[in-house]
């Protein structure tokens, strides 16, 4: 892995004048003020979740991890594999780095990304973060049959996602949302997502008096 790998702006460097003009027209009606991070373990519906939020919405989605794989030019196996898992947390720490340094949006974050406390205080700094919360069945149900996760590979799905429950739940807790993921059609959560999203940024709006951007209805 090339040590930069993590810190490109492709998507800067190569935007034509066109582009940053209707980027910031987007800039001025993009319904929340900050990027949304949807922070949960494995199988709680943040990819999913996010990309159709964003869609509704109108706005950029991000996946970390799809943004770390094509910086690395790996896939997340690969990387945990070829390179171990701290180098994959090192970068995921840069892509998370890069991607809240840039314009509002929804972003779907790793599993393991809120751990980490400089990320977290990233988060903090500039988005708002939304914990997409599971209980162990509806966990061991979305993950049961995909093999793209190499910390799943270890052992039994269900015995480390109980542990990853005890060990992350009290982080993820930190969250400034919190919204149980529904074993449902996906838009039922998204409907779930977008009205805590509301409430929250119009709460953040009364206590600064009417300071922020307005924020979209439901
Ligand atoms: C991880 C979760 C994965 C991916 C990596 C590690 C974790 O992302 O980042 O396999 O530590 O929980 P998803 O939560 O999107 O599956």
């Amino acid at each position: 892995m090339k040590s930069d790998f993590i810190g490109r702006r492709v998507k800067a460097q190569l935007c034509p004048r066109a582009i940053v003009g209707e980027m910031m027209e987007l800039h001025k009606s993009l319904p929340y003020p900050k990027t949304v991070v949807l922070v949960g373990l494995m199988g709680a519906g943040k990819s999913c979740v996010g990309r159709r939020l964003a869609a509704r919405l109108g706005i950029a989605f991000a996946d970390a991890d799809k943004e770390i794989e094509a910086a690395a030019g790996l896939t997340i196996s690969e990387i945990f594999t070829k390179l171990g898992e701290s180098a994959f947390r090192e970068g995921e720490r840069k892509v998370m780095a890069r991607l809240l340094s840039g314009e509002p949006m929804i972003l779907a974050a790793g599993g393991g990304a809120f751990l980490d406390p400089e990320t977290r205080r990233l988060v903090k700094t500039h988005g708002v973060s939304l914990w997409l919360r599971a209980d162990l069945d509806l966990l061991v149900k979305r993950t049961a049959g995909r093999d793209h996760r190499p910390l799943l590979k270890t052992g039994d799905p269900r015995e480390i996602l109980g542990r990853l429950i005890d060990l992350r739940y009290p982080i993820y807790a930190q969250a400034d949302v919190i919204v149980d993921s529904q074993d449902l059609d996906p838009d039922v959560t998204v409907d779930a997502v977008q009205a805590a999203l509301t409430t929250h940024f119009a709460v953040l709006d009364a206590a600064s008096g009417g300071l922020t951007p307005a924020v979209a209805s439901v």
